[in-house]
């Protein structure tokens, strides 16, 4: 099983690429998952089909998924009570399930659990993860960290914590051990995933504009300096040469952007897909699929 991740700053097209990869990727044969990581989903609407809340078969080979935040909170939730009793419990605060998806950080939480239902499963030959604006990758390539972290304290504790709260209740101290081992193996699971080059890429998507370029190189750099290796770079919405003065001051501009982002980074592939003038959503998906990949700018 493959990942491909689409990362990149708000609004750049990332949910696009994220679909025409999907239809691709389907069309070769490959079994393929198209999954949303971004609360706010948006492939039902690109699709132009409804997704439900479990990975639904939206054509041939190609499955969607857009996992609803609520109900997983609560399943999460659920799956680690006594973790999250104990940890709230700590600070004197009560939390319910219900408010639980929209504390900061939990979302990321929740989706790497789904993703690595989705990883275990080994279902499909190829999962396109559209990211949230500020790039899931992040979260999931530092949440082992956070969660071996906690995991040695809470172990450190263990002799001086665990009995006393097993007092507490039968089998409390050691349930949470049981919960946070879980998640930990969960969590390194998934970046030995991410930073294996066989396993993963990572796409960034990006437009020739000024803070767009920059955000990119930063959330290159950002990546790589985890050892994750950015394999393609998708340059959107780029014009075509029009006679008109303002199609030509932008076209100039951007060329420069390209030319920048050509040069900087003549290791990485780099696709360019055209501003198509209109929303891209439904039929005009192929397009997409066929600039990006039929014209072998990018593979899968
Ligand atoms: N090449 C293109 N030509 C014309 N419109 C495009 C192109 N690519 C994307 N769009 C349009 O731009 C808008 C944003 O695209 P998309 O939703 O894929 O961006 P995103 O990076 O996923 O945004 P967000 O960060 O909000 O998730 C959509 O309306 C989409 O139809
Ligand atoms: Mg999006």
């Amino acid at each position: 099983m493959r990942l491909i991740f689409m990362a990149g700053k708000g609004g750049v097209g990332k949910s696009v690429c994220s679909a025409a990869t999907g239809i691709w990727s389907s069309q070769q044969g490959k079994e393929t998952l198209v999954f949303s990581m971004d609360p706010a989903h948006s492939l039902s609407d690109i699709f132009d089909i409804e997704i439900g809340s479990k990975p639904d078969k939206i054509g041939e080979h190609l499955y969607a998924y857009e996992p609803d935040l609520n109900e997983e909170s609560k399943n999460f939730f659920k799956r680690y009570k006594n973790m999250i009793t104990a940890l709230f419990g700590l600070f004197e605060a009560e939390v319910k399930p219900e408010d639980f998806a929209s504390m900061p950080g939990i979302s990321e939480l929740i989706f790497m659990d789904k993703l690595n239902d989705i990883y275990v499963e080994k279902k499909y030959d190829l999962v396109v993860i559209d990211s949230a604006p500020t790039a899931m990758v992040l979260p999931l390539l530092q949440l082992p960290s956070i969660t071996t972290g906690f995991v040695s304290r809470i172990l450190g504790m263990r002799n001086k914590w665990i009995g006393l709260l097993n007092m507490l209740e039968a089998g409390f101290g050691d349930a949470i051990l049981g919960e946070i081992r879980g998640m930990r193996i969960k969590s390194e699971t998934m970046r030995n995933a991410i930073i294996d080059p066989k396993t993963s890429a990572i796409t960034v998507v990006t437009i020739p504009e000024k803070a767009a370029v920059m955000e990119s190189q930063r959330l290159i750099e950002i990546v790589e300096s985890h050892g994750v290796l950015v394999g393609s770079i998708v340059i959107n919405h780029v014009m075509r040469e029009c006679d008109c003065q303002f199609c030509m001051r932008k076209v100039t501009s951007q060329i420069s952007y390209i030319d920048d982002l050509k040069n900087k980074y003549a290791n990485k592939r780099i696709a360019i897909l055209d501003d198509f003038g209109a929303e891209v959503k439904g039929d005009s998906l192929q397009r997409v699929a066929q600039d990006l990949y039929g014209s072998g700018q990018l593979t899968i």
